[in-house]
């Protein structure tokens, strides 16, 4: 299984595991994460996730193939079933990002609480480049963290940005050197796990609370979007130009 969960004391460390793939997200990986996360949920023991990939890459985004072959068809679909579970998810997530964050892999962390990066992260969300729209709810979160002018020249482009960038546009907390990050990572969610729970569960909601329903609609809007755009022909010819890339 290309997740790997291991509980260490409080905190669940959930890993995005087919390095060889650079960490590309199937169909199957999605339910695992959905899994991990519902488990993490009801476990009392549990009280700080932390979700990170290897080091030198976080995820390459979904995975192309996979999206020909097994494409969402509706919400409840398994990359939307896993949106809604960190959308609803009421204990802390802490990210930790090396390497590139395409895609999904960037808007997920407008879902995740604490986000660090090393040095070396490089997030992009191609959606555009390929035929695709926005999805995550990035189209509503992005211009509120980032701005805008940010938000706007990220989706509509494209274009890669690096980790000084996402703290600048605060969609990470911190930069550590990629040796440091690890560290860093354990001390702030062994950090968290030692706080009152309640306390923590209840300051999440308020965080977060207002706006869930309005994150769900931009879900679903997006989606509906995103799932029409994933037959169309400059998407397919997009799809088809990286499979067979040489
Ligand atoms: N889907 C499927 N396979 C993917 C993938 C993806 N999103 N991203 C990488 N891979 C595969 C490559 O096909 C390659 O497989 P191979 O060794 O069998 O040929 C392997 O992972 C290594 O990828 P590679 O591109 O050689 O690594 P890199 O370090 O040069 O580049 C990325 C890394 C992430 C920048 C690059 O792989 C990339 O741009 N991937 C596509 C990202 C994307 O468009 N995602 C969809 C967003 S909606």
């Amino acid at each position: 299984m290309a997740i790997s969960v291991r509980d260490e004391g409080a905190v669940r460390f959930v890993r995005i595991d087919r390095p060889e793939k650079k960490n590309a997200l199937t169909l199957a990986m999605y339910e695992a994460l959905t899994d991990a996360l519902k488990g993490a949920q009801t476990n009392e023991a549990c009280r700080v996730v932390v979700l990170e990939g290897h080091p030198g890459v976080f995820t390459a985004g979904n995975d192309i193939g996979d999206f020909m072959q097994n494409p969402p068809t509706g919400q409840d679909s398994a990359v939307f079933r896993f949106l809604l579970a960190l959308v609803d998810f009421e204990k802390p997530i802490v990210a930790a990002i090396d390497g590139p964050a395409v895609g999904v892999g960037t808007t997920l962390l407008l879902h995740c609480d604490i986000v660090l990066a090393s040095s070396r992260a490089k997030f992009s969300m191609p959606f555009v480049n390929l035929g695709l729209v926005p999805e995550g709810a990035s189209s509503l979160l992005l211009p509120q963290i980032a701005g805008r002018a940010t938000a706007n020249y990220w989706l509509l482009t494209g274009e890669p940005f690096d980790a000084e960038s996402a703290l600048r546009a605060g969609l990470v907390s911190h930069v550590f050197a990629p040796e440091a990050l690890e560290a860093n990572v354990r001390r702030i969610a062994e950090g968290l796990a030692k706080k009152p729970a309640e306390a923590l569960r209840l300051s999440k909601q308020l965080l977060r609370g207002p706006q869930r329903a309005a994150v769900r609609e931009a879900l679903a809007r997006e989606g509906e979007l995103f799932i029409a755009r994933l037959s169309a022909p400059e998407t397919i010819e997009a799809f088809t130009a990286f499979m067979t890339r040489r």
